[in-house]
């Protein structure tokens, strides 16, 4: 089979924000006990920290990383975080039925942050809080001081504010799984007389709102016009979420979810402009994808502690997914999608970072690893800042039922025009080879490769673990030449692929 792909370097999509390729880090398991802080490891570091995980975290050079949830924050008091450990109090965690020590709060997580040299995202308990805790949490976090809450953290060691800019209002409102579940309307009026108590107090914060917690939410999307209506002028983003997984085990189906999202992106998008033509507004409003990834491989062992059959553990494990071979093409897949679409959705975070459906895993006690979809994540974060492009691709494709017809070749490419490089992100999601030839206009005269890493396994179903570490990674490619404006190269069957030009 054959692929021809157009790039030019004036038509782009838009400035990728950083942002783009951030995370997320929940009280839920093992993501925060045993994952990013274990003061007993070997390589715990001052605050607990286990600098092998921190360690991993700095490889994917991850920029942002929203907290505490999730589900969590729906009942989370972000007081219970602050202040003397040994004072702090144990309470049960009403999202995923387990017990919280709140060991770790807002203090040792921004210490962590700067570990990682990440930025925080936080998020406000609008379930079974509301706008006087937001007001409270956000006064304490970022008022230099002289006012009680300011005075408060300052008493609990930290002088200088946090100055977190990005706050979420809220997590997936919509759901009524969720603590303090709200209608459009209740939870539309609530975000928008939070946001604006917050603006009071700073009006340069970015603020995000809810959007729906899946495409196949019955209130989907009349949610986001009905939340928008209420908020618009408030708000700079609404938040999106989607899982995607292979449970019906139909690969080629599994792999054109990607369109789905697509056309999910699109349509929240169409329903951005709407509000915005009906309020006359001149302001934009942009998607805040944070959350998304495979989600499916743990469920079922999740189901005891779920339902409380194991009373209110600790730290259990939980949303373990152990990712394959093919997950890598649908995270590459996914990391694709939002590039070609960053002129709308402007930040996105992989949910979540360690442990809990997570590129990081972790023994307690023992050795963190890389998951399969570490890479994938990875090239994105380190090589996908610049200037989306927007190419032109001709592939063979093919077709599946609810979803139509997909390329087999999925590719986004990235230009860092002051680095002088040029990116491509390819997934082969066929059973073929593709052989394919690029065409590249307005780049450097005599562009050599930089960089090439492929990602492939005659086992779809192939996982890393912790007893083999790198049994699914990339390795240098070959194959490519390249001369002049010309680059070409066959991709292998169910094959991942990093091109880096300069
Ligand atoms: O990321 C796991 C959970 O998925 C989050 O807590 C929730 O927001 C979503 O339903």
């Amino acid at each position: 089979m054959k692929a021809t792909v157009l790039a030019h370097a004036d038509y782009s999509i838009a400035e990728i924000d950083p942002r783009l390729y951030g995370s997320f880090i929940e009280h839920l398991g093992r993501a925060v006990y045993t994952g990013i802080y274990e003061p007993e490891h070997p390589t715990a570091d001052e605050n607990g920290m286990r600098r092998d995980v921190i360690d991993l975290v700095r490889e994917i050079d991850v920029p942002i990383v929203r907290y505490p949830g999730g589900n969590f924050v729906s009942a989370y008091n972000w007081e219970d975080g602050i202040g003397p450990k040994d004072q702090r109090p144990v309470r049960l965690d009403l999202a995923w039925h387990t017990s919280e020590s709140n060991e770790v709060g807002l203090h040792e997580f921004s210490d962590w942050c700067s570990s990682v040299g990440t930025e925080m995202m936080l998020a406000v308990n609008l379930g079974s809080r509301g706008l006087d805790e937001a007001r409270n949490f956000l006064e304490y976090a970022n008022h230099p001081g002289g006012s009680y809450w300011s005075d408060l953290r300052i008493g609990n060691g930290r002088a200088e504010p946090f100055n977190v800019k990005l706050w979420c209002l809220g997590n997936e409102m919509d759901g009524p799984w969720q603590i303090g579940h709200k209608s459009a309307d209740e939870y539309g009026r609530l975000a928008h007389e939070t946001a604006k108590a917050m603006r009071s107090f700073d009006s340069s914060l970015e603020l995000i709102v809810c959007g729906s917690s899946n495409a196949k939410m019955p209130t989907y999307p009349q949610w986001e016009a009905t939340v928008l209506d209420h908020t618009y002028n408030e708000v700079d983003y609404i938040s999106l979420h989607m899982y995607f997984d292979n449970k019906a085990g139909d690969t080629p189906n599994y792999l054109a979810q990607n369109k789905k999202l697509d056309d999910y992106i699109v349509s929240v998008s169409g329903v951005i402009d709407f509000i915005k033509a009906k309020k006359r507004s001149s302001k934009d409003v942009y998607i805040s994808f944070d959350e998304w990834n495979v989600w499916y491989h743990s469920k079922e062992q999740d189901e005891k502690i779920l339902k409380g059959n194991d009373g209110w553990p600790f730290a259990p494990p939980l949303l373990e997914d152990i990712y394959n071979f093919e997950d890598v093409l649908q995270v590459g897949l996914i990391l694709n999608t939002f590039i070609r679409r960053s002129n709308v959705v402007r930040i996105a975070c992989l949910a979540q970072l360690v442990n809990v459906i997570a590129p990081i895993m972790t023994a307690p006690g023992g050795e963190a690893w890389r998951q399969t979809i570490f890479y994938p994540y990875m090239f994105a974060s380190r090589y996908g800042r610049g200037t989306a492009l927007d190419l032109r691709v001709k592939s063979p494709t093919y077709e599946v039922a609810d979803i139509g017809e997909v390329d087999s070749l999925d590719v986004a490419a990235v230009h860092d025009a002051e680095g002088g490089f040029l990116s491509f992100f390819v997934v082969n999601r066929s059973q073929t080879a593709i052989e394919t030839a690029f065409d590249l206009q307005g780049f450097a005269a005599a562009p050599s490769i930089a960089d090439y890493q492929v990602m492939t396994h005659a086992d779809l179903k192939a996982v890393n673990s912790l007893e083999q570490m790198m049994e699914v990674a990339p390795r240098a490619g070959d194959g490519l030449v390249i001369d002049g404006a010309s680059l070409a190269g066959t991709f292998p069957p169910m094959s991942y692929q990093m091109i880096r030009i300069k």
